[in-house]
Order: C-alpha cells, then sequence, then structure tokens
C-alpha cells in the first residue's frame, strides 16, 4: 500500500486527492493546504483524512511514502525538494518548476536518493495522445511538416505567470512526447494587457528536418479553443479536443510533387481523399497517470513523463520567455 500526501487543495488539488482514493494499492494518509478555506473544504470532502496547514508537518511524517506537490508553480522547487530530502517520492504539477537550474537539481537529488519524480503532464494520457502518438508510431501521417496547436479561452488569469507558463505546458509536452525530436530553437512573442503578465502569446520551435511548431495562447479570447493541426506528407490531422464525438479526424489531404523539377514547375497534385474519425478512448487521464505513477514507484521504472521530460519543457518555457523579452529574437536550445 503506497501512502500520499497531497499539498495545495485549489482548482486542481481536489482531482488529485479524488483519483488516488479511488486507486487500489493506495492511500490519501494527509492532504495540507495554507489556506483556511481550503482546509474546511477538504474536511467537508474528505472527513476522516487528516488536514494540515503546513506541509513541513506533512512531509516529515515517517508513515507518508510519496508526496503530490499541486500548489502553484513558484512553490514547486521548495516543496518538491523538502520532500526528495525526506525519503519521499514526489508527483508535482506542471510545469515542473520555475527555472532549468532548479529541475536539474530535483534531477539530480530523487536520483541520488534512488526515488521518483513524476510530473503531471496530464494531457499525455488522454485517450487522444495515446490515439495519436499510435498513429505515428505507425507511420500513418508520414514525415510530419508542422504542428500548430491553438489553446485559447477567457482566463483564468493567473496572478503569479504569464499565459506561456500556465497554458504552453501542455503543448510543449505534448509535442515532446510525439514528435520524438528536440527543438533547436524558439521564437515567442507575446503582450500584457491587465495585470503585468503576458495574456497573449505566440510561440514557433524549430524542429530539424524542416519541422515546425506553433503554438497560440490566449487567456482574452472570446471562445475557447482547442485544435491542433499535424501536417504530414501522408495524412494530415485534426485533434479538437472540445468535440465529444469525433475528437480527432484524419484527412487524407496534401501535395503530391512528382520530381523536383515538378517544384520548380509548380506541378504539383492536391490530394483530397477520404477522412475519417479514429475511436478514441473514453479514460480519467489522471486516474490513469496517477496509476502509473504507482507502477513506477512499484516496479522501481522511470516514468516517461518524469524529471527528464518536465526539464525540457522547463527548458523551452524558459527560452520562450527569453525571446518574449527580445520581442521574438530567435534562442537556440
Ligand atoms: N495538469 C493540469 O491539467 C492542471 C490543471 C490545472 C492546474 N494545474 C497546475 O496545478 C498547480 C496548482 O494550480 P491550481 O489552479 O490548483 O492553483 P490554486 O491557486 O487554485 O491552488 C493552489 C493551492 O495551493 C495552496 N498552497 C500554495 N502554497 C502552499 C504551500 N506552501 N503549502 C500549502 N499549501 C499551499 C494554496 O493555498 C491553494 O489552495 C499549478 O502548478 C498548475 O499549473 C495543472
Amino acid at each position: 500500500m503506497l501512502r500520499f500526501g497531497v499539498i495545495g487543495y485549489g482548482y486542481w488539488g481536489p482531482n488529485i486527492v479524488r483519483n488516488l482514493r479511488s486507486l487500489e494499492g493506495c492511500q490519501v494518509v494527509g492532504v495540507c493546504d495554507q489556506s483556511p478555506a481550503a482546509r474546511s473544504r477538504i474536511e467537508s470532502a474528505h472527513p476522516g483524512i487528516p488536514v494540515y496547514a503546513d506541509a513541513k508537518e506533512l512531509v516529515g511524517l515517517p508513515d507518508v511514502d510519496a508526496i503530490a506537490v499541486i500548489t502553484p508553480v513558484w512553490t514547486h522547487y521548495e516543496l518538491a525538494k523538502s520532500a526528495l530530502q525526506n525519503g519521499k517520492h514526489v508527483f508535482v504539477e506542471k510545469p515542473f518548476t520555475s527555472t532549468v537550474a532548479q529541475a536539474e537539481e530535483l534531477i539530480n537529488l530523487a536520483e541520488q536518493k534512488n526515488l521518483k519524480i513524476m510530473v503531471d503532464h496530464t494531457f499525455l494520457f488522454t485517450g487522444a495522445i495515446r490515439k495519436i502518438r499510435k498513429l505515428l508510431n505507425e507511420d500513418v501521417l508520414g514525415n510530419l511538416y508542422y504542428y500548430d496547436s491553438t489553446r485559447v479561452n477567457l482566463g483564468l488569469f493567473q496572478h503569479d505567470c504569464n499565459v506561456i507558463w500556465d497554458l504552453a505546458p501542455h503543448d510543449l509536452s505534448i509535442m515532446n512526447h510525439l514528435l520524438r525530436k528536440d527543438a533547436e530553437a524558439i521564437s515567442a512573442t507575446g503582450q500584457a494587457h491587465l495585470n503585468g503578465h503576458e495574456d497573449i502569446a505566440f510561440i514557433t520551435a524549430y524542429f530539424p528536418d524542416s519541422m515546425i511548431a506553433h503554438v497560440n495562447v490566449n487567456w482574452l479570447s472570446p471562445v475557447k479553443v482547442r485544435t491542433t493541426l499535424i501536417g504530414g506528407e501522408k495524412k494530415m490531422l485534426v485533434w479538437n479536443d472540445l468535440d465529444a464525438d469525433e475528437k480527432l479526424k484524419i484527412y487524407d489531404k496534401g501535395v503530391d510533387v512528382k520530381s523536383q523539377e515538378g517544384v520548380y514547375n509548380l506541378l504539383v497534385s492536391y490530394r483530397s481523399g477520404d477522412m475519417w474519425a479514429p475511436k478514441v478512448e473514453q479514460v480519467e487521464a489522471l486516474k490513469l497517470e496517477l496509476n502509473y505513477f504507482v507502477e513506477c514507484i512499484q516496479k522501481d521504472t522511470q516514468p516517461f513523463n518524469g524529471g527528464c521530460a518536465g526539464l525540457k519543457v522547463v527548458r523551452m518555457l524558459e527560452a520562450a520567455s527569453e525571446s518574449l523579452a527580445k520581442r521574438g529574437a530567435l534562442v537556440y536550445l
């Protein structure tokens, strides 16, 4: 039986506690939040579970095996470090840390102590992403040209980070998981309008072999859009996460070029074939992910969304911030 302590019971924390409690082989032995209002919400939702105001108390308990850190990003490093120093495995929210240096330090500490870190990149466990990965593995799309994602809605404005650090970790972790190539350089532009943090931003990532990715994140959009296009040589894919029935559509559309001469003379033929919507498994991604974390601890295996995957995303976020400050200058990774 793996005993968990959870720190942070704001917006996302309740989902972690609920899912951990639903897993076999896993027990929540304490939940901590520094806010009195959050603590009374824990007490009414989970009577009987010990509630703590100070994370140090929970992290120091000898009967806790793992700590879930579900607090704002600027607190992740200190809380995760203290958990690792106390010999606990760590499940930490995205983005992993505020800086590359912090992420590297935590990875080293976990290695020294033979403890696991898992970064909550929830989307990697959704039916849609698992299906897309399978299609890419089977080379259904062929050589990839681009990845283009739009993640926009009205709010929720964060007071401690900009829209890139809030929303783009989803897209960057998905890209890293699916494309299996590392970006070589990043350029980002954006603008702050209301609270000093950028509320709209456009990130471009350049990959080897002419592959390019673009991510549009925005807290000031009148409508919610969650659409990603992946363009391949053989097929093109549209993932609309807001479509309940047909989240994925594969289009047999593209451009056929018979020869190099054809390119110069624009003698290309446009292919417009069938479209199909593959079945996407309906699963609660967070439950799968937490179950996988428990398995990784029990079997002593490294999770694919461990500290190194989290670090890769933080490195891209740092590069995007540097580029943003220079109005889009290219930053090499
Ligand atoms: N994986 C996802 O899809 C997903 C979705 C939403 C949020 N998140 C991530 O979850 C994290 C939390 O986001 P949120 O929206 O729940 O934030 P939130 O502000 O709603 O909640 C954070 C809670 O942590 C508590 N807290 C902060 N510092 C603390 C400390 N040192 N000790 C004890 N309690 C402390 C606060 O009182 C608050 O109740 C962020 O990193 C965010 O990026 C991930």
